[in-house]
């Protein structure tokens, strides 16, 4: 391998954990491009994943005895569960049983595998492989979401025939594409060290009285999901935050804040500090004129309510603009393009993200998205429907791009 093509997997440390699914074959496959990309592996097995497939087939790919227990030590390290997870720049769990999912999701640490991966501070990548309806279980959904949200990498599985003999979700995908996630992982890793990101998520509430608020229908989900990538590329963030149910992302400094006037100084104060800033927030663009001390009681006949104007956070950001690469995102029931275009130029952005809240299954409240980006430049991409994760990657990867070019040249 010439220098020219050197992997960015090369010299890395990658803890192959294995689980117990008809999948297992396949991690064979996975160990040995790992290994020839560059990169040293360790093998964790599962009790259960002894039965499809061999700790000698393993220990003859990776070059290095197979963990099969807790009990077993095959290191000179005292603590060997500790050992590995320091030693590893990388834990990915190929292929994933919901079990394993599971477990992972509410910390239980029973045997190798998953007692490294409580004890891991580097990233975590899992490829779930399991039966479409084990996988389509909203538990098992709801355990990866949680995953998800702590940071892990989740490798969407791909559709086809199963080993249950029928056509669905859940299969492993190919050794050379889960080994491409993780080479991507390394190749745009600390693309942002050093840059400061400001990042907003989530709806703003608009106090009526001390019980009732104006609100919209904002998860959160987007924003967080950008804040985790701009994290994980090893930028300084900060995130901003609407009232959402979601648990702070790892290495972000969350502020907390309620109101779109709130939001705005939080988001304001730190501007000129800032790289970059990412507006994924659904800001209120009214609130009640005023707020009453106590609870409005109901009267005879109708109620009138006065809104008066928010700021508008993004559009002040965009008129301030110095040297920061300034994204914002147009949530639009219809003519998507054309707000979405107006919006970037009136409010002086380097690339805004579209999408038509009117489907069920992208922006509000789900954890898909489906997007287009329009950039200053002129340049329009077209994203299909994909989870919020990984749009993330995508629009991170774009802000590091233009933080590189030295910000947007406005080419209107
Ligand atoms: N935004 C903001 N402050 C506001 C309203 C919106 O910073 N008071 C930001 C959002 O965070 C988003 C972008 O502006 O990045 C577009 O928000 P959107 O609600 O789609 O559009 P508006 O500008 O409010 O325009 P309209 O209500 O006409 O759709």
């Amino acid at each position: 391998m010439t220098e020219m093509t050197k992997s960015a997997l090369s010299g890395k440390h990658v803890v192959l954990g294995v689980t117990g699914g008809i999948a297992a074959y396949k991690a064979v496959e996975i160990a040995s491009r790992l290994r020839k990309a560059g990169a040293e592996v360790r093998v964790i097995m599962t009790r259960a994943s002894q039965n499809f497939v061999t700790a000698l087939t393993f220990r003859e790919i990776s070059g290095h005895a197979v963990i099969t227990s807790m009990w077993t030590p095959v290191t000179e390290a005292k603590v060997e569960h500790i050992a590995l997870a320091d030693w590893a720049d990388l834990v990915l769990v190929a292929p994933a049983t919901a079990n394993l999912i599971a477990k992972t999701a509410v910390g239980i640490a029973d045997d190798m595998l998953t007692t490294t991966l409580l004890a891991v501070r580097v990233p975590v990548m899992i490829a779930p492989a399991m039966n479409t309806d084990m996988y389509e279980n909203p538990v098992t959904q709801a355990n990866i979401e949680t995953l998800r949200q702590r940071g892990v990498i989740v490798i969407e599985p791909a559709s086809g025939w199963l080993a249950c003999n029928r056509m669905g979700k859940g299969r492993l995908p190919e050794p050379s594409s889960i080994v491409a996630e993780a080479e991507k992982l390394f190749s745009c890793q600390q693309s942002l060290a050093g840059r400061k990101i400001l990042v907003t998520a989530g709806g703003t509430e608009e106090p009526l009285d001390p019980v009732r608020f104006l609100g919209n229908r904002s998860s959160g989900r987007m924003g967080y999901a950008i804040a985790a990538a701009a994290a994980r590329r090893g930028a300084d963030v900060t995130l901003v935050a609407g009232p959402v149910t979601l648990p702070d992302p790892v290495d972000v400094n969350v502020i907390h804040v309620r109101t779109a006037v709130e939001m705005h100084d939080a988001v304001l104060s730190r501007y000129d500090m800032s790289d970059a800033v990412i507006k994924a927030a659904a800001v209120a663009d009214y609130r009640p004129e005023a707020v009453a001390t106590d609870k409005i009681k109901k009267q005879d006949g109708d109620l009138v309510l006065r809104l008066v104007r928010n700021p508008d956070i993004l559009l002040e950001l965009g008129q301030k603009k110095t040297h920061q690469v300034l994204v914002g995102f147009a949530a639009e029931t219809r003519d998507v393009e054309a707000y979405a275009r107006t919006k970037l130029v009136k409010k002086n952005l380097d690339f805004i993200v579209a999408n038509d809240v009117s489907r069920s299954d992208a922006g509000f409240g789900v954890s898909t998205n489906q997007a287009v980006l329009f950039f200053a430049d002129g340049r329009r991409e077209a994203y299909p429907l994909q989870e919020k994760s990984a749009l993330a990657e995508v629009i991170v990867g774009h802000v590091s791009n233009l933080l590189k070019q030295g910000g947007d040249k406005h080419q209107f």
